[in-house]
C-alpha cells in the first residue's frame, strides 16, 4: 500500500478525476477528506471508498472561500489528527468568449475557483504538513496551462498560474520535507468537457488531438496523482507532469 496511514484532501473530489484519485489514495491505505459544493456527489465518493473498507468523510467545501478551506483543514485535523496529501482539483471551465467579451465577474470566477483555490489550500495545510514532518502536494493545473487556446483566456490564466505557484511553493516549503507538484492533464472524459463533446463539428478533431488519438479516462489522472503523492516520488517537487496522450508535442 503506497499511502498506508496517511491523511488525504482531495477537492474537488464528487466527481471525475477528484473521485477517482480519492478512491484510489483510500484502496492504498489513505483516510481521505472529500471536498465539494457537490454534496450529492460527494457523500457517493464517500459511500464508494466505504463499500471497499476504506475509511473517508465528505465536506461541502467552497474552494475559493477562506473560511471554508479552513474549516476543511481543520475538520480533518480533528478528525484525522494530521494532513499529508492535498490534492488540489477542483475546478471549472468558461464561457467560450473572447478576453475583451468576458465579464470581469466571470474572470473573477475563474481565477478564484481554479487558482486562489490553491493558494488557499496550500495556507492552510502547509501548517498542518510542518507538524506532520512533510507531506505531498499535488495540484491541477492542465494542458491548457501550459499553451493558450482561443476563448479560454481565464480557465488558460488561472492554469498557467497553478503551475507556477507550484513551483514557488516547493521552493518555499522544500525544507520541511513538503514536495509541491502539478498534473497537466489533456482532455479527459468528465463532465467538465461536456460543452466539448456536445459540439459535432469540432469534437471528432479535439477529442483525437494528441498523440494516442483518443481521450484520457479520470482513473489515468489518478494514477499518475497517487504516484505524486507517494514515496515514489521522494525527488520530485517543483515539476508539471503532463497526463495528456501526448496532447502537448501534438
Ligand atoms: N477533464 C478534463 O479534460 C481536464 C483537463 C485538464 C484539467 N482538468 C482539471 O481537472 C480538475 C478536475 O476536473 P474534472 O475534469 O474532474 O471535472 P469535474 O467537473 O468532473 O470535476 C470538478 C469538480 O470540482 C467541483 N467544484 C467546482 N467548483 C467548486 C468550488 N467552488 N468549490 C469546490 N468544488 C468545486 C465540482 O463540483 C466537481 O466535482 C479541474 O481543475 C479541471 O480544470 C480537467
Amino acid at each position: 500500500m503506497r499511502l498506508k496511514d496517511k491523511v488525504a484532501i482531495v477537492t474537488g473530489g464528487s466527481n471525475g478525476i477528484g473521485r477517482e484519485s480519492a478512491l484510489l489514495f483510500a484502496r492504498e491505505g489513505a483516510k481521505v477528506a472529500v471536498a465539494d459544493i457537490d454534496a450529492i456527489g460527494g457523500e457517493e465518493t464517500v459511500r464508494l471508498i466505504k463499500e471497499e473498507g476504506g475509511e473517508a468523510f465528505f465536506t461541502r467545501t467552497d474552494v475559493s472561500s477562506s473560511e471554508d478551506v479552513k474549516n476543511l483543514v481543520a475538520d480533518t485535523v480533528d478528525r484525522f489528527g494530521h494532513i499529508h496529501v492535498l490534492f488540489n482539483n477542483a475546478g471549472i471551465g468558461n464561457s467560450p468568449l473572447t478576453s475583451v467579451d468576458m465579464s470581469e465577474e466571470e474572470w473573477d470566477r475563474v481565477i478564484d475557483i481554479n487558482l486562489k483555490s490553491v493558494f488557499l489550500g496550500m495556507k492552510y495545510a502547509v501548517p498542518e504538513m510542518k507538524k506532520s514532518g512533510g507531506g505531498s502536494i499535488i495540484n491541477t493545473s492542465s494542458l491548457l496551462g501550459l499553451k493558450g487556446q482561443k476563448y479560454l483566456s481565464p480557465y488558460n490564466a488561472s492554469k498557467g498560474g497553478v503551475i507556477i505557484l507550484t513551483q514557488n511553493a516547493a521552493l518555499e516549503y522544500g525544507k520541511y520535507g513538503i514536495r509541491v507538484n502539478a498534473i497537466a492533464p489533456g482532455v479527459i472524459d468528465t463532465k467538465i468537457i461536456d460543452g466539448w463533446k456536445a459540439d459535432e463539428r469540432k469534437w471528432p478533431i479535439i477529442s483525437r488531438a494528441n498523440a494516442l488519438g483518443r481521450i484520457g479516462q479520470p482513473q489515468e489522472v489518478a494514477n499518475a496523482v497517487l504516484f505524486l503523492a507517494s514515496d515514489e516520488a521522494s525527488f520530485i517537487t517543483g515539476s508539471t507532469l503532463s497526463v495528456d496522450g501526448g496532447g502537448l508535442t501534438f
